[in-house]
């Protein structure tokens, strides 16, 4: 069986350091899309890692790492992220890349650079990682496949030992009945059909994702988890309703530390998005839900949920997100003064905050699961 991990918004909900935690119950965790577009922190004690395209499962030692048909790799960053990880001591014979991966070339991040440039004002604000030019190849068949490289022996001696058949090795995995966890990169409305297009990445970060980038059925998955931040962030352009342009978003910058792990970009920053995730429950099936970054909240008097939106009087969907005419609704619950930081059960939550994670939890429709109050691996209220 396959259990998915998925964001829920637009990336940077905290993936890295969920996966982490729950990939201590599984066999093998696996990338199924995005490139080094992606950055996920994971904090193990006094250990930080910023994982770009191994999955966020390097610190359970027990775990496999799989890298799927449906990502583009970057050569010279895969090689830099096994050189880095094998410095720290982690086993990277563990890590595995699909044959089926597409080749990320420094020409595609060129390519990257001059279609932002040729978009002026425009511009979506890409990670400038040529991810959108190789994925354009791919659909296009034109791309160049780890399998290309294996067999005309142009992979660097380092990478080729990682190369597998990608689609026999999960296959294989699942007949002997390991448990796979299949670990989304970006979010749910940076998916490149149902996010707010054109402001999206290049693929799609649905669980649905799962199924085509591990090359697995839909009758193979089990659960669906999604992650979620107490509030919102969106690095790079397009629209965001429930934005704060005041200082309630700079204090949300500050406190929850919103700069870009890939690009170091000051992350705009917003109240929690009820309409919004409720549409990401609804385009991955999800199951389950953790709430991240609690603690960030910790302090403000009063703290706002969007829950309506409204175009010309009339209640309107998500796909309005990006009409002028837009106006949200905002329901303000009480805050907490409490430091959140050591708490562990959900139960031990102060009133108010506990009350402000049910009302995440009404909104999603789904029950949260946990609760994180710090970066910490330890730092979860269950
Ligand atoms: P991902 O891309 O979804 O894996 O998320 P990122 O790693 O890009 O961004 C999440 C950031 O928030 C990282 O710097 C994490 O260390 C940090 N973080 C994760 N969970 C918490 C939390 O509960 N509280 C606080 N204060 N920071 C957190
Ligand atoms: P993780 O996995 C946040 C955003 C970029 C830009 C848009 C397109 O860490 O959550 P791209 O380089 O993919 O063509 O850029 O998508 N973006 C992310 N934002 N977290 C990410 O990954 C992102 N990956 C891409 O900022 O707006
Ligand atoms: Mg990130």
């Amino acid at each position: 069986m396959v259990d998915v991990i998925v964001g829920l918004q637009w990336g940077d909900e905290g993936k890295g350091r969920i996966i982490d935690y729950y990939a201590r119950d599984y066999d093998i965790v696996a990338r199924f899309g995005g490139g080094d577009n992606a950055g996920h922190t994971i904090r193990v004690g006094d250990t930080k890692l910023a994982l770009r395209i191994v999955p966020s499962a390097v610190l359970q030692e027990r775990c496999d790492l799989f890298i799927g048909g449906g990502t583009v790799v970057s050569l010279a960053g895969f090689l830099s992220e096994l050189d880095s990880l094998a410095k720290i001591g982690v086993d990277i014979s563990r890590i595995k890349v699909s044959d089926r991966a597409h080749v990320v070339f420094p020409h595609h991040s060129e390519a990257d650079r001059r279609s932002e440039a040729a978009r002026g004002s425009g511009a979506l604000g890409t990670t400038g990682r040529g991810i959108g030019p190789a994925y354009v190849d791919k659909v296009a068949r034109s791309g160049v496949t780890f399998g290309d490289l294996l067999r005309t022996d142009g992979l660097p001696q380092p990478v080729r030992a990682h190369v597998v058949d990608g689609a026999e090795y999960i296959h294989a995995a699942l007949e002997c009945g390991r448990r796979v966890l299949a670990e989304g990169a970006q979010g749910t409305l940076l998916d490149v059909g149902y996010g707010t297009y054109p402001y999206v990445t290049s693929s799609h970060t649905l669980a649905g994702g799962a199924c085509i980038g591990l090359g697995i059925g839909p009758s193979a998955i089990g659960r669906v988890l999604g992650v979620v931040k107490a509030y919102a962030t969106r690095v790079g352009g397009g629209p965001f309703p429930s934005e704060l342009h005041d200082e309630n978003g700079e204090r949300l910058r500050g406190a929850g530390a919103e700069f870009g792990t890939v690009t170091g970009r000051p992350r705009r920053c917003g109240w929690f998005d009820a309409v919004a995730a409720r549409y990401a429950v609804q385009l991955n099936g999800l199951s389950a839900a953790a709430v991240t970054k609690l603690d960030v909240l910790t302090g403000f008097d009063r703290i706002g949920i969007v829950t309506r939106y409204r175009v010309d009087e009339k209640s309107a969907t998500f796909g309005a997100a990006a009409d002028p005419r837009l106006k949200v609704d905002i329901e303000f619950v009480n805050g907490w003064k409490d430091d959140l930081s050591g708490i562990r059960r959900i139960a031990d939550l102060p009133l108010a905050a506990r009350g402000y994670v049910k009302r995440i939890e009404r909104s999603l429709g789904v029950p949260v699961e946990c609760v994180s109050v710090g970066p910490e691996r330890s730092q979860l209220a269950v």
